[in-house]
């Protein structure tokens, strides 16, 4: 099977690179990502020359080329990672998270729809959902908690699951959506809150802590994402949502303290600063729907994988020093630049 992998060289995508390319050497798997900020082939070195992936750079919301790539390429699975994924960017720029996040999934559909796929799956989030009072811990989002989005960001993801449910009733395409909490591991740009805190620790710098710390979010291991993703698109129903999520609730400052422990470093280091806009309070996933049907049960619990990804920023500093330094942007220039010269 030929399958399209969009944003493949960002955070998850990476990741679920790494996962599928090795353990189904029979498929192909082409990785097309435009390179935004978050895009990083360094992330994708050890891939680089296995003969069942290949990079394409490109924009999922580019109409002519992603018809041109469908038409020759005849995918039989699309999974759309592609996205711009940052809460905080979302509220500076509205309308890039449109286009990408929107008009990108309207324009991978049409495509599939037009040449024809087996399936195509939807990365989303359950930021959809909104967010959940602090004091009602028997609260969880279910796959029919109704959409009720706080930041432009949630909301394009919103819209996106929205246009993607449409395409399967109206025009009869086959497609999953899967909804995960949190997630963190190695190769996320430290701009998210654990790799941020990692690396500006490891520096002795002052930790950004929005509003009191108190907010709650499910965090889990990336690979059990991966993992996830792969069970829906193989064996999940067509038209389903699927929720993503091992019940690891912990607040900002606990996840902030827990890093410090780790590293041995002072919680003096902490900085309580001006909350972001429209914080959401509490995110937890109810993920029974996909244990019992699809028999997924989560590797890492919150203590197991935060220990494993503290461990691989301190084995892969030159990964994310680039990053800090923006040299990691010079790296498709070089590795590909004469190459398509
Ligand atoms: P990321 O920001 O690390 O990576 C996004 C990737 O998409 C980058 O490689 C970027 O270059 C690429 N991209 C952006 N716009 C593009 C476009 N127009 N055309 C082609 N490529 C484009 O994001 P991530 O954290 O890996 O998230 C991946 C997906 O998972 C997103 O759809 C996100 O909404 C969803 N998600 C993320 C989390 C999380 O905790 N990070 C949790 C649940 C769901
Ligand atoms: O729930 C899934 C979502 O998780 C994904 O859909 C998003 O793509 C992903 O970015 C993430 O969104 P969050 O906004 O929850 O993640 P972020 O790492 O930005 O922030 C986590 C929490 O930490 C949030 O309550 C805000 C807080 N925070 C974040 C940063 C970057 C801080 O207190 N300080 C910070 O500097």
């Amino acid at each position: 099977m030929k399958f399209l992998v969009t944003g493949g060289a960002g955070f998850i995508g990476a990741n679920y690179m790494h996962y599928v390319v090795n353990k189904y050497p029979e498929d192909q798997f082409v990785n097309l990502d435009l390179l935004t900020y978050a895009g990083n082939l360094e992330s994708l070195k050890d891939l680089e020359g296995k003969p069942n992936y290949s990079f394409v750079r490109g924009d999922i919301a580019d109409r002519p080329f992603i018809m041109d790539l469908f038409e020759k390429e005849k995918f039989d699975v699309v999974i759309n990672f592609a996205a711009e994924s940052h809460v905080d960017r979302s509220v500076k720029d509205p309308g890039l998270f449109v286009r990408s996040n929107v008009l990108g999934t309207t324009t991978l559909m049409d495509a599939a729809k037009a040449v024809g796929v087996k399936r195509y799956h939807q990365v989303s989030t359950d930021e959809v959902y909104g967010d959940l009072p602090l004091d009602r811990p028997d609260l969880f989002f279910t796959e029919t908690t109704p959409l009720h989005t706080s930041s432009p960001y949630s909301s394009s993801k919103a819209g996106a699951d929205l246009f993607v449910m449409a395409y399967h009733r109206t025009f009869g395409l086959p497609v999953t959506i899967s909804r995960c909490s949190n997630n963190y591991g190695p190769y996320q740009f430290p701009e998210k809150l654990i790799p941020l805190m990692i690396s500006r620790a490891l520096a002795d710098e002052a930790l950004p802590v929005y509003g009191t710390g108190e907010n709650v979010r499910d965090w889990l291991h990336v690979h059990d994402h991966c993992v996830a993703i792969d069970l829906i698109v193989r064996n999940g129903r067509v038209g389903e949502v699927y929720n993503i999520g091992g019940h690891n609730e912990r607040t900002n400052l606990e996840v902030v303290k827990t890093i410090l422990r780790a590293l041995d470093k002072p919680e003096s280091l902490i900085h309580f600063v001006t909350d972001r806009p429209g914080h959401d309070m509490r995110y937890a996933i109810d993920p029974e729907k996909i244990e019992t049907e699809l028999g997924w049960v989560p590797e890492y619990n919150f203590d197991t994988g935060i220990a494993q990804t503290i461990q691989w920023y301190l084995d892969n500093r030159e990964w994310w020093e680039r990053i800090v330094s923006g040299e990691y942007q010079n790296y498709f220039e070089k590795m590909y630049g004469e190459r398509l010269a």
